[in-house]
């Protein structure tokens, strides 16, 4: 009797070219979750009882009970995104399943929608589509919809890792003069080429005309963006997320904008998500609210789901992950 193919469970459909290749694997059984939305707990319950290796998506809360609760064949959780906040890493290590994850691949998309996201909200850009939308749009005006723009400006970035450095690479040539950076220690070699400071959170806040949040969740940077953080911006501050939604306090941002304690924000993430289409923030006219779209581009999310096929096989295989979470 022929000897049964490991299974890899696939808690979602892939983008359409690795949707392909995982069809076309031979070296394992896959099965997955095609039903609209999000994979039900009790299924994805029954997957980690069964696979020998899960590949998740950051929607997918893969907690130390769903860990516990796992089989002893589980040998790898590989999950189709950088940010691993969804997952409780010291659980899997202690059960030693190995962890993989898509680092790199999804940084110039990110990148580029932060950038988007930055000089959208600097240059009033919802405003500006509404006012057109609505009507609103009479003769030109010499002292209507003003926004700002970056020339000799300050910018403050949250984190000077991987997708950091690349928005501080591509706002730079706006016309900043000057790139402060805060995160846990100075990197001096991510920081040489912007000649970046590192600096004190307050100093950041304080001085910064333009501020991207870049950094991981953890509970450090958990609701780090509070009433008190917004009091020390100043009035004329851009604030932009894309990292993740709990790293702003939601309510005190709306709170931020209604009194003027910052000018405007641009997030592509929220908490929880999908934001309550009727919560403040969504319809502030000083808000620019994206659906989590940072990576989203067809090349991106098709090199993130290979690069997840990957590290699956490989820890399915008892290989070295391509991309394995330390
Ligand atoms: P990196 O690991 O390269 O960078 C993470 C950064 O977070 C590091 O610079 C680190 O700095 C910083 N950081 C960690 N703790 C703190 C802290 N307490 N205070 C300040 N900074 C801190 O990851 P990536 O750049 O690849 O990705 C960053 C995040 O972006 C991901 O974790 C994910 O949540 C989010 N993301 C969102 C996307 C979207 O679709 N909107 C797409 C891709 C990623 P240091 O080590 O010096 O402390
Ligand atoms: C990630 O990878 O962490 C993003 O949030 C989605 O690409």
């Amino acid at each position: 009797m022929s000897k049964l193919k490991p299974l890899l469970y696939v808690t979602r459909t892939l983008p359409q070219v690795a949707q392909k290749r995982l069809e076309a694997l031979t070296e394992v059984e896959v099965k997955q979750w095609t039903g609209s939305g999000t994979i039900p707990s009790d299924e994805l319950n029954k997957a980690v009882n069964s696979a020998d290796g899960l590949l998740c998506m950051l929607t997918e809360k893969i907690d130390s009970a769903l860990i516990s609760s796992a089989g002893k064949q589980l040998k790898v959780i590989s999950t189709m995104s950088v940010g691993y906040d969804h997952i409780d890493v010291q659980a899997a290590k202690d059960r030693q399943i190995a962890l993989g994850y898509t680092p790199d691949v999804l940084t110039d998309a990110t990148a580029d929608l932060t950038a988007l996201l930055a000089l959208s909200a600097a240059r009033r850009a919802k405003e500006a589509i509404d006012a057109v939308r609505d009507g609103k749009w009479q003769k030109w005006d010499p002292t209507w919809l003003l926004g700002s723009q970056f020339t000799g400006k300050t910018l403050g970035m949250v984190g000077l890792g991987r997708i950091g450095s690349a928005v501080a690479s591509r706002l730079k040539p706006f016309g900043f003069s000057r790139v402060l950076y805060h995160g846990s220690q100075p990197r001096p070699e991510r920081a040489e080429p912007f000649n970046a400071q590192f600096t004190s959170f307050d100093g950041l806040l304080s001085e910064s005309d333009v501020i991207c949040i870049c950094c991981s969740l953890n509970e450090k940077t958990r609701h780090m963006f509070n009433k008190e953080a917004f009091k020390k911006m100043k009035s004329t501050a851009i604030l932009v997320n894309t990292a993740r939604g709990p790293i702003v306090q939601q309510d005190d941002l709306v709170w931020a904008l209604n009194e003027r304690e910052i000018a405007a924000v641009g997030t592509d993430v929220t908490d929880p998500e999908p934001i309550d289409p009727k919560h403040p923030l969504v319809g502030h006219s000083r808000a620019i609210v994206f659906p989590h779209i940072g990576s989203a581009t067809e090349e991106t999310r098709n090199l993130m789901a290979n690069m997840a096929i990957d590290n699956a096989l490989a820890g399915i295989l008892g290989k070295d992950l391509k991309a394995p979470i330390k």
